[in-house]
């Protein structure tokens, strides 16, 4: 039996956000540049979008590049910026072909202009597919956007836009990166660490999580079925009894 078959239609995780990690290890242990696990990382990355397209998977958000990673060494961070470049240009024609929306949460304003452009061109070429949308994290740091929604519903409280009463969770949502997005469901985390890195703080709160060992390069289709068949495999009860849940 495939793992795919394993898989229960009706119960897909809504929106799936993967913490790509590991890429630095996968490279060191076989001797090579840590660019090399970037660029070996790119082929998990297609695999991931076309298999989650195909599963039937609406959401799936990959954090490809936090603000923490800025501080990274100039060469690694250069390298990352021109494999998105090139990834972007490369894979244009596979989101096309499967009706795959692309998308993007962060501070791109921090991006290279080059980056920036071809980030743009590629989600105004996308813009009207349906299948599935595909947001990629660049520059993404969860604090920052939480701070900037704060400061723009704070200017909106002072100019009388918005009442204090008024303010609740869905006005919080409107002013996330993240407002045309459903709560994440289910996070994985590959390359054995766990932890969540700045990543999506507030979507995150009734998510479930999926840790595995495996380095990110080396993620294939039936990682990513296992991720789901333990998903399934989960009650998530948002508070209630089990008894409630059934
Ligand atoms: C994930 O792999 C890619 C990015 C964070 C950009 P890493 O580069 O973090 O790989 P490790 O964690 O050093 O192995
Ligand atoms: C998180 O990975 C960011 C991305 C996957 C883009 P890191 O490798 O940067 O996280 P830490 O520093 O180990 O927590
Ligand atoms: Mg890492």
């Amino acid at each position: 039996m495939n793992l795919t078959d394993k898989i229960n239609k009706d119960n897909l995780p809504k929106h799936l956000a993967i913490i790509m990690d590991g890429n630095g290890r996968w490279a060191k242990q076989k001797g090579l540049m840590r660019a090399f696990g970037h660029e070996n990382g790119t082929k998990s990355v297609r695999i991931t979008v076309e298999t989650c397209a195909k599963l039937g998977i609406e959401n799936l958000t990959l954090y490809a590049f936090s603000t923490e990673n800025w501080n990274r060494p100039k060469l690694e961070v250069d390298t990352l910026m021109r494999l998105l470049i090139s990834s972007l240009k490369k894979e244009l024609d596979t989101l096309q072909k499967n009706n795959i929306r692309l998308n993007c949460i962060g501070n791109i304003t921090m991006l290279p202009d080059s980056a920036k452009k071809e980030l743009l061109a590629v989600m105004e070429k996308t813009k009207n597919n349906t299948r599935m949308t595909l947001t990629l994290a660049l520059s993404y740091g969860s604090r920052e956007e939480l701070l900037n929604a704060v400061k723009t519903i704070c200017d909106k409280v002072k100019n009388n836009i918005i009442s204090i009463d008024a303010l609740d969770e869905s006005i919080i949502n409107q002013h996330l990166y993240t407002h045309n997005l459903p709560d994440v469901d289910l996070v994985i985390r590959t390359s054995g660490e766990h932890r969540i890195s700045n990543f999506l703080l507030w979507q995150i709160a009734y998510a479930e999580f999926y840790f595995t060992d495996v380095l990110w390069p080396d993620f294939k289709e039936d990682d990513l079925y296992e991720a789901i068949i333990s998903y399934q495999k989960r009650e998530r009860r948002f508070g209630k009894t089990s008894e409630q849940i059934k």
